[in-house]
């Protein structure tokens, strides 16, 4: 592939744009189900929980979410206007009923009062973000005490193998990650490295590696 394509499938990754960006999504969701899923049922929901996403893609995966407690709230960011557009046009049902809420943000300050969500997560979302640090701190200033925030990316041991991740990502072993981690006042509750089959862009299955950190406030 030439180097103009792998920074075209960066950059889409990242930020999700035009009729590419859809096809991009729901490329995305099916890929990454698995994850989202192990994100999802590592928060330990319960009853009428706040919940917040960042970087929800297409949001395929909200009645899973929503299947997990009674009357949850789910409140998605996006920093890309078509993933915006595309998760309110697919759970159109939740934001109808005032049970899903979808926003843009800058990828920086969240726009939230302190201590409002019960538990936060986010998923294949940290290779991007601008300044690590300040967005855990962020996220630490919204979530209630004693919340949970589960962070679940891909092992940088399988990513560097891709060859668009030289473009636009950042890599994080679980390593790199806790130590970003313990920059901040979250206390580390549990993590767990899984393996999965993934259809790789050749069609081929490969072994991806991944991560998922819960945190606590
Ligand atoms: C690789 S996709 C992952 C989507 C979905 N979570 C998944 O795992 O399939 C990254 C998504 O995160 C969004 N994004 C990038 N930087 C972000 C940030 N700082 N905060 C929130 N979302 C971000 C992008 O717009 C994109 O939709």
């Amino acid at each position: 592939m030439k180097q103009e394509e792998l920074q075209a499938i960066a950059a889409q990754l990242k930020h999700p744009t035009g009729e590419k960006g859809i096809e991009m999504a729901n490329m995305m969701h099916e890929t990454n189900i698995n994850m989202t899923h192990h994100s999802i049922q590592n928060l330990n929901v319960s009853k009428e929980n706040k919940i917040l996403e960042l970087g929800h893609g297409n949001a395929g995966h909200l009645e899973f979410l929503m299947d997990q407690a009674e009357s949850l709230v789910y409140y998605g960011l996006e920093m890309s206007e078509l993933m915006f557009q595309e998760a309110r046009q697919i759970n159109r049902n939740y934001v109808s009923q005032k049970q899903a809420f979808f926003l843009l943000y800058d990828g920086g300050v969240i726009p939230a009062t302190d201590a409002f969500f019960d538990k936060i997560f986010t998923v294949n979302t940290i290779y991007f973000w601008q300044k690590p640090e300040e967005l855990l701190l962020e996220i630490y200033r919204v979530l209630k005490p004693n919340g949970t925030f589960c962070l679940t990316f891909a092992e940088e041991s399988f990513m560097k193998q891709l060859p668009f991740t030289e473009y636009e990502f950042t890599l994080y072993s679980t390593e790199k990650a806790q130590e970003l981690i313990e920059k901040t006042a979250f206390k580390m509750v549990y993590k767990e490295t899984l393996t999965e089959k993934i259809k790789s862009k050749t069609g081929e299955l490969v072994d991806r590696a991944f991560t998922t950190i819960v945190l606590e406030k």
